[in-house]
């Protein structure tokens, strides 16, 4: 059976390049296998062979948790991932039945998720999560398909709390349903494809399938195989799906949980869902995503966010050159945009197409060609050095923000756009660079890398 749409590979190729740690010791569900997370939170991928409380499934993480492992899990470099992610945007590939899958190995319908090895994650949860679960659903209206991340905080072997951000397609198929005087169907993948968890963040118009890009940056068509207790289709190579129905009239209490930013949040109830099976790959990998502010929550959001900002910005600047979505603003809310020989006017529209397009973006800093809009310390220095605030700082007001949002008042928070590229006549000295030849630099770079040992290479820029 194919393998090309597993995780397999990908797992495969981390281990080969020595940046997948396996954890041969036995850990805790609760608060350890977390600690592990957060401690190799920009470091290796961690395979748990061992799990206490005799689940027998291996627990993987720490899997997309930079730039350059997203790129990886793509097979392409990390300048090429938004536009590429960009491009499976506008080339959608409809998913393709099949009649088998390795999820479907093993079928559990009694207490679907008492074998799932579950973590606890953070201090002041008060129960296991589900973080890294993919979640199919179908529009009540249009029957169009949907893919997004939400938690899941397991209640009992069947039951589970959903939380959904009220604006997200899902709680709306949810209240949908729930105006019908139904539940909403779902299946929930965990360990998909990374271009399936990708595809899962992106910010689409409400009935544009997610699954259709994940086929497109797959390049191949998502084999998907039927479910067997619900009436919906589940990836065929993912490591394990649960079955299902989310219920929007029966809601059920949070408590504390964690957000992006790093801080907790207390949302009150989110949907009662009750899982009807649960199927797996004979020897199944767990994943688990360390939510809060750690890295592959960050950069798995960030990037997909940014090509969905990259895609509505275009629209209206078609020079937009590339979008950054920073790792301080979470991969949410504080986002750069690169743009090519701006002319006047062109960076607030960009600012107002990325406040219009994902309400969480909160910051949005404009910058030349000449600025990598991935490098911080680079689009600070345009911050520093190519605005006068008087005249290039916006603040927006009373702009709607998502509940996420640390500093929210009633739904609202001010929104400020940083346009810092650089003006015609701001300086009669001009904007070059004060450097050496480039051919010099080229020539005493590759003296510099060809006597520098391969571990100090760091030390050049
Ligand atoms: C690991 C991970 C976990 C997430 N968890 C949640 C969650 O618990 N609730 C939520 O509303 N969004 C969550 N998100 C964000 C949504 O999946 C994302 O915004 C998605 O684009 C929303 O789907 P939609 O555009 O179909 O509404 C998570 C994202 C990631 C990467």
């Amino acid at each position: 059976m194919s393998d090309e749409q597993s995780i397999r590979p990908f797992l495969a190729s981390l281990e080969k390049e020595g940046t997948l740690l396996r954890v041969p010791k036995e850990v805790d569900p609760v608060f350890e296998i977390s600690a592990f997370l957060s401690a190799a939170d920009a470091g290796p991928a961690l395979l748990f062979e061992k799990i206490k409380g005799g689940s027998a499934l291996r627990v993987a993480g720490n899997l997309l948790n930079s730039r350059t492992r997203i790129a990886a899990a793509l097979g392409i470099t990390p300048a090429d991932i938004v536009p590429r992610i960009h491009e499976a945007i506008r080339s959608p590939m409809k998913p393709v039945q099949v009649a088998s899958g390795r999820v479907q190995d093993v079928v559990v319908t009694e207490n679907p998720l008492a074998a799932l090895p579950v973590p606890r994650f953070f201090e002041r949860e008060a129960r296991h999560y589900i973080t890294a679960g993919v979640i199919l659903a179908r529009d009540p209206h249009s029957g169009r398909g949907n893919a997004s991340f939400a938690r899941f905080a397991v209640h009992d072997g069947r039951t589970a709390m959903v939380g959904i951000a009220p604006n997200h397609h899902l709680a709306l198929f949810s209240r949908r349903a729930a105006d019908a005087g139904e539940a909403l169907q779902v299946v929930v993948a965990i360990g998909a494809h990374p271009a399936i968890q990708l595809a899962a963040c992106l910010y689409l118009g409400v009935g544009d399938d997610e699954l259709e890009c994940a086929g497109s940056l797959l390049g191949a068509p998502v084999r998907m195989v039927p479910a067997r207790t619900v009436n919906l289709l589940a990836p065929a190579d993912a490591e394990i799906v649960l079955e299902g129905e989310i219920d929007a009239r029966q809601p059920l209490e949070e408590g504390f949980v964690s957000e992006y930013h790093g801080m907790y949040e207390n949302y009150g109830p989110g949907f009662r869902t009750t899982f009807s099976a649960l199927t797996h790959a004979r020897d199944a990998i767990y994943q688990a995503i360390e939510p809060g502010y750690h890295r592959e929550h960050v950069y798995l959001g960030a990037l997909p966010i940014a090509a969905s900002l990259r895609s509505a910005i275009a629209a209206v600047v078609p020079n937009v050159r590339d979008v950054a979505v920073t790792e301080a603003g979470a991969g949410r809310t504080d986002i750069v945009v690169q743009i090519e020989a701006p002319r006047a006017g062109q960076a607030r529209r960009a600012m107002f197409a990325a406040f219009a397009a994902v309400s969480l973006v909160k910051r949005v800093t404009a910058v030349d060609a000449d600025i990598d809009p991935w490098d911080p310390v680079a689009v600070d220095w345009a911050r520093v050095n190519r605005m006068k605030l008087e005249r290039d700082l916006l603040l927006l007001p009373h702009a709607g923000t998502d509940r996420s949002e640390p500093m929210e008042d009633g739904g609202l928070v001010t929104k400020a756009g940083f346009d810092a590229t650089a003006k015609p006549g701001d300086r009669v000295e001009g904007i070059d660079r004060a450097l050496p030849t480039q051919a010099q630099r080229e020539a005493a770079r590759t003296w510099l890398i060809n006597s520098l040992p391969a571990e100090k290479r760091g030390w050049l820029k």
